[in-house]
């Protein structure tokens, strides 16, 4: 076996973690568990961490691998041959599961290009978290290659920890955080896939992978995890309950303090507005006024109208979380305000389809963009006025966060991690000079429009607006404070506080 490369732990890092996730960015993303999974190892690497990623063999993971070496085989790994590659990625160590028969598809990570699920998710994912738990229990030898803890991030990580803990064949168990990003995605599967995980017959039982009669990956990171942690505080007290704790309330609540909420943090280097590729014109909150040209090389990308309201801007999954059921009817009223609107997404059909509708009822005043398309997000958060995210829940959510960082004031409902970042322009706040967007409670027509109409007021007058902008773009959402959290953590899960 070849010399293990990610072997090369700097002078002063102590600490060995093993970060488990289904993407990351640069590689591959499909929504903000990716940047969130990209940035941990540059975010906790100040404080003494270590961090080596590991991610599944999807072709555009694949593609992009440079200098790859395998470092582990597996000749039956839930019945198929695999293999793990060791590389860099940027600063960091990554480890790439090439298991063909699991991950070499066309189509997204978790679904067909149709957008229907793989019916083997289960099997794929599975076998994700056993390669996890082989490498995280010292199956890959040679110098270097034991890891101090193991980070899994929601369901498609979460079996690496029940593997983890109850697999007799590792000799080691190690200490583990699991972190959910979205409660509302489970991995949950039939009793019946049990027999194939290849898991002790102990693992089958309520503090195990049983849930509900089937098997939830996610509940069993949960159960299995030292500490579980989400991406807000005010969603770790939500998820208590069950509108937000999708049938894993009691669980959460069980788990007492060993919950806790670390605020995702934003990317400052690819999100900063003054050295920003992608805009027509770099600006900053002294030079508010360079955000002009950003906004009319918005609104003629978007064929929209020159108007004197405000441009409001989406950029969402098009999903019934994210509130967009809502949107299509409250664009009426955004228009009947004077405001436009540009949108980019994709997701549920019907709303796509409502959306067009609204559309073609407003030429000129509504633009959308069905796809996805980086570039184009940061050319919306640099030109739009206000960001809608009127989602009905949201553990942390990041587009209001780029939305800070750009002066695009956004408007967002009062949940999860939207609640904890936007200070709303209530009469106090904006008293006091410290209001960052608008908040509103409860996602319905006559909130979300409510929203609408108070941020069209505010933008009427210059001074207020611009006083809101400015404290938005003031608003410090780097990882300094929570990669610290999340090392902090770390140490005390393996005692080793500095
Ligand atoms: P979620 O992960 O629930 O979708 P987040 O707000 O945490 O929500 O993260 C979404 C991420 O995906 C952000 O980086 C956002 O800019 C990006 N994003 C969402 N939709 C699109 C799109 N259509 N085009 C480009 N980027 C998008
Ligand atoms: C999930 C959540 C989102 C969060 C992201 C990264 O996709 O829906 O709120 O920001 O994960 O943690």
């Amino acid at each position: 076996m070849p010399d293990y490369p990610v072997d090369d732990r700097p002078t002063g890092m102590t600490l060995k973690v093993l970060s488990v996730a289904s993407e990351a960015v640069p590689l591959v993303k499909t929504g903000g568990l990716a940047d969130v999974a990209g940035a941990l190892p540059t975010a906790v690497a100040p404080h003494g961490i270590s961090m080596t990623t590991m991610l599944p063999g999807y072709p555009a993971v694949r593609q992009k691998l440079k200098r790859a070496r395998t470092v582990h085989a597996w000749d039956d790994l839930l019945g198929e041959p695999a293999r793990l590659l060791a590389t860099r990625i940027g600063d960091h160590p990554l480890l790439v599961l090439d298991a063909p028969a699991f991950f070499d598809r066309p189509g997204g990570p978790y679904a067909d290009p149709h957008g229907t699920d793989w019916d083997d998710n289960w099997r794929r994912f599975a076998a994700f978290g056993r390669a996890a738990a082989d490498v995280a229990g010292g199956a890959v030898t040679g110098k270097g290659a034991q890891f101090d803890l193991i980070h899994a991030h929601d369901w498609q990580a979460g079996l690496t920890l029940a593997y983890n803990r109850f697999a007799p064949w590792a000799e080691i168990s190690l200490p583990s955080v699991m972190t959910i990003h979205n409660m509302a995605f489970q991995g949950y599967f039939d009793a019946r896939i049990f027999r194939s995980l290849g898991l002790p017959r102990s693992a089958w039982a309520i503090d195990g992978v049983e849930t509900y009669g089937g098997v939830g990956f996610l509940k069993a990171g949960l159960q299995a995890a030292d500490v579980v942690t989400t991406v807000s505080p005010s969603y770790a007290i939500e998820i208590r309950r069950p509108e937000f704790g999708m049938g894993l309330e009691g669980l959460i609540a069980a788990r007492g303090d060993n919950v806790i909420g670390i605020l995702n943090g934003i990317d400052s280097h690819e999100w900063n507005p003054g050295h920003d590729p992608a805009l027509a014109r770099p600006f900053s909150a002294r030079k508010l006024s360079a955000r002009r040209a950003n906004k009319r090389a918005l609104e003629a990308e978007f064929g929209l109208e020159r108007g004197d309201g405000p441009l409001f801007i989406v950029v969402s999954r098009l999903t019934w979380q994210k509130g967009m059921d809502v949107l299509p009817e409250v664009a009426d009223h955004l228009v009947g305000l004077g405001g436009r609107l540009a949108l980019l997404g994709s997701g549920d059909p019907a709303i796509e389809r409502e959306l067009h509708k609204a559309a073609a009822r407003h030429p000129g005043r509504i633009g959308i963009r069905i796809g996805y398309d980086e570039a184009l997000s940061h050319r919306m958060q640099g030109g739009g006025d206000a960001i809608l995210v009127p989602s009905r829940f949201e553990p942390c959510g990041l587009t209001q966060l780029y939305g800070l960082a750009y002066g695009c004031v956004p408007v967002v409902a009062r949940t999860g991690g939207l609640a904890d970042t936007v200070i709303d322009a209530n009469t106090a706040a904006l008293a006091q000079g410290v209001a960052t967007g608008i908040q509103f409670t409860g996602v319905s027509y006559d909130t979300l429009a409510g929203a609408i109409s108070r941020a069209v007021a505010l933008y009427r007058v210059p001074a207020l607006w611009q006083q809101i902008q400015k404290s938005a773009m003031a608003s410090d959402f780097s990882w300094a404070v929570s990669g610290k959290a999340y090392a902090d953590l770390y140490r005390r899960l393996t005692g080793t506080e500095q």
